[in-house]
């Protein structure tokens, strides 16, 4: 396993803001989707993750998208997907200009060290002020290109699905000129549970990113305190897939239990191996819990 190993990688993007900036919406616009109008009370509880293509320049470039929620009772949340990610699209409406969790989103990439694109939203409104949410943010360090800055501002409406491709250029431009996207494709796969929970239906079920490598059908995997063999995998569409190479985001089924979001997971050589990689890592979160009880 050399450079020679290496292959282009989709970015990895996560999308933030403050609560109800449009977000899903703005997903949904890319996707050709409708997550919005499912949602209970219209919050976003969970990470979505999903895989969209782009023409930039004569070429097919695949971006894989991770919805965040802006409600500011998931600050966990958010921290964990600006560390899961490449680049960051922070969403502010152009009617409300920056409020507290855009800045904490804002944040939260930061800490991460990573590049941010501005989506100004919601620009379809009669009271939509994109100038204004230009300064707010150049008074948090972003100050956009067209102010001799150097982040990427694109207006867009998601309602209208209008500044979509702008976007997707964006981010690619983005990561072409800050980022080395490159990974094996040919190591056992590793990566991240971005969320998990327990199917009435299928058992235990969970959206993995892998990093590195390929997982497929058949793979004996641990993640977390949870181990198995996957049974199937999905895409985000719904689909049965055999495989998934780096930066795709999987549903993955077959584990034994249901892994924390924010857990790593990978490949390894059984069943038996994948056993014990859990029961050690169970082991060792329990007597962190006992010494953090008793003192
Ligand atoms: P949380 O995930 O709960 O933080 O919210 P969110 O950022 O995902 O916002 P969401 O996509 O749920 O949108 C919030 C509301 O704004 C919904 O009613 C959307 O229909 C509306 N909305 C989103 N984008 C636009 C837009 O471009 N224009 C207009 N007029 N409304 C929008
Ligand atoms: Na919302
Ligand atoms: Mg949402």
């Amino acid at each position: 396993g050399g450079e020679d190993d290496l292959i282009a990688r989709p970015p990895v993007v996560t999308v933030m803001g403050h609560v109800d900036h449009g977000k899903t919406k703005l997903l949904d616009a890319l996707r050709s989707s409708n997550v919005v109008d499912k949602e209970a009370g219209g919050i976003t509880q969970t990470i979505g993750a999903y895989q969209v293509a782009t023409q930039v320049e004569d070429e097919e470039r695949r971006i894989t998208l991770i919805d965040t929620p802006g409600h500011e009772a998931f600050t966990a949340m958010r921290a964990r997907g600006a560390q899961a990610t490449d680049i960051a699209i922070l969403v502010v409406a152009a009617d409300d200009g920056v409020m507290p969790q855009t800045v904490e989103a804002l944040n939260h990439a930061k800490a991460a060290g990573v590049p941010i694109v501005v989506a100004v939203n919601k620009i379809d409104k009669p009271d939509a002020d994109p100038t204004k949410a230009r300064g707010q943010l150049t008074e948090y360090g972003l100050v956009p290109e067209e102010y001799g800055g150097d982040t990427m501002f694109v207006d867009v409406s998601a309602k209208a699905g209008t500044g979509m491709d702008s976007l997707l250029e964006a981010v690619v431009l983005t990561a072409d000129a800050e980022l080395d996207l490159r990974a094996n494709p040919s190591q056992n796969a590793e990566g991240l549970v971005i969320e998990a929970h327990l199917d009435r239906g299928r058992g235990p079920v969970a959206t993995v990113l892998v990093h590195r490598g390929t997982l497929r059908v058949g793979d004996s995997v641990v993640a977390g305190p949870a181990f198995g063999r996957v049974r199937a995998m999905l895409d985000e569409h719904g689909e049965n897939i055999e495989e998934a190479t780096p930066s795709r985001p999987a549903l993955v089924l077959g584990l034994t239990a249901v892994p924390g979001a924010g857990d790593n997971f990978m490949v390894v050589a059984d069943d038996r191996l994948a056993r014990q990689v859990a029961e050690k890592r169970e082991a060792r979160e329990r007597n962190a819990l006992l010494a953090k009880r008793s003192g």
